[in-house]
């Protein structure tokens, strides 16, 4: 039975995924948010290929014990850097360190991510949610593309989410200030608001090397949520975690849109895993996805320093 095209997605995570053998030896791959699940498949299956890896993790001690046992395991270079995505002025520092360390990016890999159910502000006064999943990696992708278009071909991916079809987003209230938060809302809009100014980045960039795709990493079995109260958390180790799937599955997605020679040149899409699908449509209003853009370079800073 085909499903409506609103409900392929459930299919399409059932599909068989797309795999590739192509290597990334001594290709430079930043990936953030690798000490746990997706991030940390993804690590590890771009170790397994030999990239040159740079961790931008929040804790430290997680980091070097990734770090360790990827190089034993792999013997490939791995570097770590911290970074705290709830603070925009540490991504600034953190994109400063990376400009003045590698003179080559070849992968950006934006995957670092937090769901809470209740609305919580940063130091500065932003959404959690909000400033973690959407507006950190939109800064740092912004900051790092210079250099990513020095270094073409290089591509960017965008760990985003199903989630974005939970909606959520509404531009005249981004800090959750008139209604009540809702975590799946909350979630559904900061994922929103990335795949929308993918799509304006991917217009950018065209034609200049540099490729910019989104992609759902599988329902999996992982820590996002566990920062929740008990009552989530005894929800999700004992309801949810026995019907999510392996994140070596995310690990494996991450890799091909990373390193399959046939995903050169792809860019503007959105990939639920390694298949290519149609996101929910609020997702894909270019006026929507023109104004977010312009309020995340307001509140990322980046319009001042243009
Ligand atoms: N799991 C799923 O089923 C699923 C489905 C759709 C999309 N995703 C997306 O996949 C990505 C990875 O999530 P996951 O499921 O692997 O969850 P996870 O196991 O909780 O991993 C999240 C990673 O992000 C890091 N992180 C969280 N808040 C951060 C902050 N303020 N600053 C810097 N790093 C921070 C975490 O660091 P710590 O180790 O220090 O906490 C961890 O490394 C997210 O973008 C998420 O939205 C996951």
């Amino acid at each position: 039975m085909k499903l409506p095209e609103e409900l392929q997605f459930i299919a399409n995570a059932r599909m068989v995924q797309k795999t590739t053998d192509a290597r990334m030896d001594g290709r430079v791959c930043i990936i953030t948010g690798a000490t746990s699940g997706v991030g940390y498949h993804a690590a590890k299956k771009l170790a397994q290929g030999g990239a040159h890896l740079v961790l931008v993790c929040r804790n430290i001690e997680k980091a070097a014990k990734v770090q360790e046992e990827l190089k034993c395991e792999y013997g490939t270079e791995i570097d770590i850097l911290q970074a705290d995505f709830s603070r925009l002025d540490v991504v600034r520092m953190v994109a400063e360190a990376l400009l003045d360390h590698y003179p080559h990016i070849d992968v950006l890999i934006n995957n670092a991510g937090v769901h809470t159910t209740r609305r919580t502000l940063t130091e500065s006064g932003l959404e959690t949610v909000f400033c973690v999943n959407h507006l950190a990696s939109f800064l740092l992708t912004r900051l790092l593309l210079p250099r990513l278009m020095e270094s073409t071909p290089a591509r960017i991916i965008q760990v985003n989410s199903q989630g974005h079809r939970f909606g959520g987003l509404d531009l005249n209230d981004l800090n959750w200030e008139k209604r009540r938060y809702k975590g799946l809302k909350g979630y559904g809009a900061s994922k929103t608001a990335q795949l929308l100014t993918v799509w304006e980045l991917a217009d950018k960039l065209r034609g200049s090397g540099v490729t910019v795709n989104a992609m759902h990493p599988g329902e999996v079995r992982t820590n996002i949520g566990m920062n929740n109260g008990y009552l989530y958390q005894w929800y999700q180790r004992y309801l949810l975690w026995p019907i999510l799937r392996d994140p070596v599955i995310s690990g494996n997605a991450i890799y091909y849109l990373a390193a399959a020679p046939e995903m050169a040149g792809v860019s503007g899409r959105f990939f639920n895993l390694t298949i290519d699908e149609k996101p929910a449509l609020h997702a894909l209003d270019r006026s929507v996805g023109k104004r977010i853009w312009k309020i995340s370079e307001t509140l990322t800073g980046l319009a001042e320093a243009d």
